[in-house]
């Protein structure tokens, strides 16, 4: 895929020419490679707002963008794919330079990343993956290895509870959504390896807190007092509503069940340190940055990128806490 580099109104004739001259283009654009960033525009298809995470995510795309230079043209989806798919024709209508996509679920993008390759506008998908036979749709993908989060997740676990008999119920995040079924994989991996831990009970929380907090009710309430030893959150967010459920129900979090989740955000750091909550899996927020980055370089040297970029999964405990929380507090 090439990068355009010429001004918007002579876009259309050029894109015809787009595909056959990009070779002879990407000298062009060598030659409009002084160190200038400006003139980039990108569009940014976000699936929406339903957790402090995915808020930070749109924070960091708005504030990468300004320090670089860059005309961000941002779409919220409210979780729909059909408009992620309306955003994407969109931002290939307005003829951005590239454009950035937090797929809401994995399947279904073919077409309309079809049509971005058309129009060679590169696509680089942030944070969860895409299922296609045909990787030459995107440029590259910037996320974390999903699987490993859960694996990260599943060993502190046993870890923790040392042998002892454990009932675990998990919260997972959106159905459809490529990393939660590697986040469920690559945490059942994990406790595999130790027949003390049983998962007893799985149902989605959509990744917010409000549904995190009433699954939590119904497990709560399904099984007998006492018998669940630790829940699985596949983001903080849940975790969150979860433990209000906890505490309403008359227990303690962090202590009477365990808790293991993942993001990074603030709220799970401030639980930590309040003694609510007991680990967590950090998912790097700047994945927008990241991404520009990559696309700058790609502009300058027309050298594509590895198909994945992985961002660290780093494991927190409530030994920092305290500072954690007073680090990102103002960033979420
Ligand atoms: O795709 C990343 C996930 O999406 C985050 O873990 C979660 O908070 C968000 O909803």
């Amino acid at each position: 895929m090439d990068m355009k580099t010429l001004p918007r109104h002579r876009t259309l004739s050029r894109r015809i020419l787009g595909i056959g001259a990009a070779v002879f283009l990407g000298g062009l654009a060598a030659g409009c490679d002084s160190g200038d960033k400006k003139g980039l525009t990108v569009g940014f298809s976000q699936i929406g707002s339903e957790s402090g995470w995915r808020a930070a995510e749109t924070k960091l795309a708005r504030q990468g963008a300004e320090q670089r230079g860059i005309t961000l043209k941002f779409s919220d989806a409210q979780q729909r794919q059909e408009n992620q798919i309306k955003a994407v024709r969109s931002f290939i209508a307005q003829g951005v330079d590239a454009i950035l996509l937090a797929p809401v679920v994995s399947s279904g993008w073919d077409e309309v990343l079809g049509e971005a390759k058309a129009a060679n506008i590169p696509v680089i998908l942030l944070d969860r993956q895409i299922d296609t036979p045909n990787v030459d749709l995107y440029l590259t993908a910037v996320t974390s290895d999903t699987i490993e989060e859960g694996r990260v997740a599943g060993r502190w676990l046993a870890g923790k509870v040392q042998g002892r008999d454990c009932r675990i119920v998990e919260i997972q995040g959106t159905v459809g959504a490529s990393l939660v079924a590697n986040r469920k994989k690559g945490f059942e991996e994990a406790i595999a390896t130790a027949p003390n831990l049983h998962l007893v009970r799985t149902q989605s929380g959509e990744f917010t807190r409000a549904k995190g907090k009433e699954v939590m009710e119904g497990f709560l309430k399904a099984e007998a007092p006492g018998s669940i030893c630790a829940v699985y959150a596949h983001n903080d967010d849940m975790m969150i509503g979860a433990i209000q459920a906890i505490k309403e129900a008359g227990l303690k979090p962090g202590t009477d069940i365990l808790t293991v989740s993942i993001d990074g955000v603030p709220d799970i750091f401030k639980a930590m340190a309040d003694g609510d909550a007991n680990a967590t899996v950090e998912l790097a927020p700047d994945m927008a940055p990241r991404a520009y980055d990559i696309l700058l370089a790609y502009r300058k040297d027309h050298a594509p990128p590895p198909k994945w970029v992985q961002t660290p999964s780093k494991l927190y405990e409530p030994d920092t806490a305290a500072a954690e929380y007073a680090r990102r507090k103002d960033l979420y």
